[in-house]
């Protein structure tokens, strides 16, 4: 079992990843977190900011009562803030909130209003053992690379999937809102977390259509689990139509589908490929569940990621929330491959 303690070498990548995102001396910060946060990452963030000499308040809430019908796991989308006026308000009176809730705001009902005081940016630490944090540390010779693939995907109009399994999805790149984080930012209204390393977009309506034919060694990132076998997935004008596939792992994806009873859970959210160069598919199987937020496996060098679930930008909100990446899948925009068999091609490899 890992120990969860303060290591010099942890409390250091601390130390780097702050001053990445210009956390120095008299920023102005706040270290949020709840009461199911891991300990070990709140007291690292604290000595950290310490040592850069940062201007820091601490905030914890109370981790909120369930109201989902199954457990939700993984999703980016942090309820912990539970729309507290006060919490809210010291929140947007900080240069950074770094984050320390289980989920993370990225996707949290607060985090606009919050990015919209012109001022806050945020840091997410993910609930990862920091072995794991560690091992895919954010560096600021990544920042270009994770740049140009936003780049590209924001020119593109659509991106072809395709793989040897069945894979041929086409999605409507027009207008989508791009996105992603090397892991760092220092901008007002920046989003980074770590670790980073994913370039995506989020399609409007009408734009995904096609047949996802996952495998053997693909991830559903909610249950933190490797497919042991396949699911093969129809999808039309944003919608899951059909999961066909009699594994354990494509009855559990159609379980926890029908358990929302909400269609919206069928709509597609994101689309897009990793870039972390330290994340490793393999380390999913070396880690208890309890260790992992798996937002290293999001970041995969050259896995397609896809998800299911809220997309704003097409007007589509629930909390059912699947992130599923994939292997060996090749990813063309408008005709140009930018990853091929699962490989990052030409600038971005
Ligand atoms: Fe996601």
């Amino acid at each position: 079992m890992l120990q969860e303690r303060v290591e010099g070498k942890w409390l250091a990548a601390f130390r780097r990843v702050m001053a990445l995102n210009g956390i120095g001396k008299g920023t102005p910060i706040a270290i949020l977190s709840e009461t199911q946060s891991r300990p070990v990452l709140i007291h690292l963030c604290e000595l950290a900011a310490y040592d850069l000499g940062a201007d820091v308040c601490m905030i914890q809430m109370p981790t909120p009562p369930q109201s989902a019908p199954v457990p939700v796991k993984s999703t980016g989308t942090s309820w912990a803030l539970q729309g507290n006026r006060a919490a809210i308000e010291a929140l947007k009176q900080v240069d950074v909130v770094v984050d320390c809730t289980v989920e993370g705001l990225i996707h949290a009902p607060e985090w606009p209003e919050i990015e919209g005081s012109g001022r806050t940016r945020l840091l997410v630490i993910t609930n990862e053992h920091p072995e794991i944090l560690e091992r895919t540390e954010p560096r600021a010779e990544d920042g270009p690379k994770v740049e140009l693939g936003i780049q590209m995907l924001r020119e593109a109009s659509e991106m072809r999937v395709t793989s040897a399994l069945g894979t041929d999805l086409t999605v409507d790149l027009r207008g989508a809102p791009c996105g992603g984080t090397a892991g760092f930012s220092t901008k007002p209204g920046g989003v980074a977390h770590w670790p980073g390393g994913l370039c995506l977009a989020f399609p409007g309506q009408s734009a995904v259509n096609g047949r996802i034919v996952m495998g053997v060694g693909d991830m559903n990132l909610t249950f933190k689990t490797f497919l042991s076998g396949p699911i093969d997935i129809t999808v039309e004008n944003d919608f899951i139509t059909k999961i066909r596939g009699d594994g354990i792992d494509a009855l559990h994806f159609r379980e926890y589908m029908e358990a929302w009873g909400d269609r919206n859970a069928y709509g597609i959210s994101h689309v897009g490929w990793g870039m972390n160069t330290g994340a490793r598919w393999v380390s999913a199987t070396m880690y208890d569940k309890r260790d992992m937020q798996a937002v290293e496996f999001r970041a995969l060098p050259g896995s397609f990621l896809w998800s299911t679930g809220a997309n704003q930008y097409a007007g589509r909100y629930t909390l059912g929330h699947f992130d599923l990446p994939m292997r060996n899948c090749t990813i063309a925009l408008d005709g140009r491959v930018v990853v091929k068999d699962g490989v990052l091609q030409g600038d971005l490899a």
